[in-house]
């Protein structure tokens, strides 16, 4: 079987998940490395920029629908965290071999940095599962619904969501009951009544939302919101909860980017901690 993870491909452009994050990265660099001119435009590789046309022009409310309604009964497979790890690390990124974390690394790597920092045991957790949504990419799906920045479906686009562009291609840009600025929502509705493109925050929120405190779930789900959390778009569909919810995510996101380039963590002396924490928080085994 093709692992849609590891080969560029018709429909998997990248040439792995994290090639994503790369991109993430350089368009978002840390405060104080941010040039006053951000060019991420020109020199963003062939793959990246295929891959944003896939996933801004397939996403339409349609399709998130229906992924909502083929992932958020959970039924495809009970495992706990641990071996959701595990299983996640099967998918191997060769976009760069030498350099290149493997998953559970990624995830150390990041809860790590949280700890280092002394923030509480929550948090830390957050850090170690928050990509584990994508193993929908294990379930066969293609790169540009399990990762890529996410943004509201049934309204219209910001154009503070990278390469706004492509988002002409998208069936729901010629509905013109989509395309209002509120579209489907009401003004101030709440993110959780609103549709976000498919993908790894959204998945993962779903099946941990019965175990983690608030500022967790809103790192999981909107971590990859990057148009409202780094760019302040679509505040006309927020609640007051919402913006408050965006500052704890503000507050995750430069461990989930800027915490690579770390001594690779050791997996294995580090795992009973681990196994502790997440037995503090979850049950044995969770419905994916
Ligand atoms: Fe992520
Ligand atoms: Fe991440």
């Amino acid at each position: 079987m093709s692992d849609p993870g590891r080969e560029p491909q018709a429909g998997n452009p990248l040439q792995g998940l994290d090639e994503w994050e790369h991109f993430v990265k350089e368009r978002y660099p840390e405060p104080e490395q941010e040039s006053a001119f951000r060019d991420y435009g020109d020199n963003v590789r062939p793959g990246v920029r295929e891959f944003y046309r896939l996933n801004h022009s397939n996403q339409t409310l349609e399709f998130v629908l229906a992924k909502e309604r083929q992932y958020l009964a959970l039924n495809h497979r009970r495992m706990g965290v641990w071996e959701a790890m595990e299983f996640l690390n099967t998918l191997v990124d060769e976009s760069d071999p030498d350099t290149e974390l493997s998953q559970i690394e990624h995830l150390m790597q990041t809860s790590e940095a949280i700890r280092r920092d002394g923030h509480p045991r929550w948090f830390i957790l957050t850090g170690l599962i928050h990509d584990l949504g994508k193993i929908l990419c294990l379930f066969g799906e293609p790169q540009w619904a399990v990762v890529g920045d996410t943004f509201p479906v049934g309204c219209r686009y910001s154009d503070r969501v990278v390469f706004p562009e492509y988002f002409a291609a998208n069936p729901d840009a010629r509905d013109p009951r989509l395309q209002t600025e509120h579209g489907i929502y009401e003004p101030g509705a709440g993110l959780d009544h609103v549709h976000m493109s498919w993908g790894h925050d959204e998945y993962l929120y779903h099946v941990v939302k019965d175990y983690l405190p608030p500022p967790a779930l809103a790192m999981i789900r909107y971590h990859s919101f990057y148009a409202a959390h780094r760019e302040g778009a679509y505040t006309h569909l927020m609640s007051a909860f919402d913006r408050e919810r965006m500052g704890w995510v503000r507050r995750f996101n430069p461990y989930d980017l800027y915490s690579k380039g770390h001594e690779p963590p050791d997996v294995e002396k580090l795992r009973p901690y681990y196994e502790g924490l997440i037995e503090e928080f979850f049950p044995a085994e969770l419905a994916w």
